[in-house]
C-alpha cells in the first residue's frame, strides 16, 4: 500500500517520463485530418525508439498497440487502426506510457484534430482544468480522496461526469502500482500520500452520463450515451512540500 522510491528510482521515473513528454509534445505535429491511428502508432514507435525507450502498453495483458489512440466518444483503449482515419473536428487522446531501464512513465493528452467546435475544445479543456485542481493539492499527508473529489468537482461544474471503472494509479517498475486514484471520492479518505510517492493522475472525463461500454475487442471503452470525452495525464512524484510534474516539458 505505501508505495515510496528511493532517489535512485526517482531519477529513473523522471527519465522515462521524459520521454512521454517528448511523444506527447512531438505528436501533436501528426495529429492531422485524413490520418490513420495506425499511422501515428507508428510515429509514436518510432520517437519511442529514438529516446532509447520501448512502449509500455504494448503487448501489456495482450494490448496490441504502442500508445492508445481513443477518439471522440471512445475514452479510453482505442486500438490503433488503419481503418480509424481522423476527420475534421474529431478530438483525439493519445495515452501513453514509456519504459526505460525497467522504469515507467505514463501521460495522456487529448488533442484537436483540424478545426473543432467550441464544444470539442470545452472538453479538452475541462480535463485538464481537472488535473491542475487535483495536482495544486498533492503534498505529503494529503489524502488520495483529496485528490479525487478536486477532479469530480471540476467534472460536476461543467455538467460533465467521470467514469468509475478507470483510475490513476501509483506508478515505478510496473505500469500501475498502488495507491489507485479514482476521479470521484470523498475528501479525507483513501490513502494518505507521502514524499517520494510516484502517482498518475488522470482525469477521464464524460460529456454526459458516466456509463461506459466495452467493444467486442476486449479494450475500446465508449461512453454509452455518445457524448465526447477527454483525457489529461501526468505522472507526478510528491516532494517534501509539494509535487513535481515529471511528463511536462518547459
Ligand atoms: N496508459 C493507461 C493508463 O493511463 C493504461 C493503458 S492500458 C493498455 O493507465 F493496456 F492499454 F496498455
Ligand atoms: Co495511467
Amino acid at each position: 500500500m505505501i508505495n515510496i522510491k528511493s532517489p535512485r528510482e526517482i531519477a529513473l521515473i523522471k527519465e522515462a517520463s521524459r520521454v512521454v513528454a517528448v511523444v506527447l509534445d512531438e505528436m501533436r505535429a501528426y495529429i492531422e485530418p485524413g490520418v490513420s491511428t495506425a499511422f501515428l502508432d507508428a510515429k509514436v514507435r518510432e520517437i519511442t525508439a529514438r529516446e532509447g525507450a520501448t512502449p509500455g502498453e504494448l503487448g501489456y495483458y495482450g494490448y496490441p498497440g504502442a500508445v492508445c489512440a481513443s477518439v471522440n466518444e471512445c475514452i479510453l483503449h482505442g486500438i490503433p487502426s488503419e481503418k480509424k482515419v481522423l476527420r475534421d473536428g474529431d478530438i483525439i487522446t493519445l495515452d501513453f506510457v514509456a519504459r526505460k531501464n525497467g522504469y515507467c512513465g505514463d501521460g495522456a493528452r487529448t488533442y484537436p484534430v483540424g478545426i473543432v467546435t467550441e464544444r470539442a475544445k470545452r472538453m479538452i479543456s475541462i480535463a485538464e482544468e481537472s488535473f491542475y485542481n487535483a495536482v495544486s493539492l498533492v503534498k505529503p499527508g494529503v489524502h488520495v480522496g483529496d485528490i479525487s473529489h478536486a477532479i469530480e468537482e471540476t467534472a460536476k461544474k461543467y455538467g460533465c461526469s467521470v467514469p468509475r471503472e478507470f483510475t490513476g494509479h501509483g506508478i515505478g517498475r510496473e505500469m500501475h502500482e498502488d495507491p489507485a486514484i479514482p476521479c470521484y471520492g470523498n475528501p479525507g479518505q483513501g490513502p494518505v500520500l507521502r514524499e517520494g510517492m510516484t502517482i498518475c493522475i488522470e482525469p477521464m472525463i464524460l460529456e454526459g452520463k458516466p456509463a461506459v461500454r466495452v467493444l467486442k475487442d476486449g479494450w475500446t471503452v465508449l461512453a454509452k450515451d455518445g457524448g465526447l470525452t477527454s483525457h489529461y495525464e501526468n505522472t507526478v512524484v510528491v516532494t517534501k512540500d509539494g509535487y513535481e510534474i515529471l511528463t511536462k516539458q518547459d
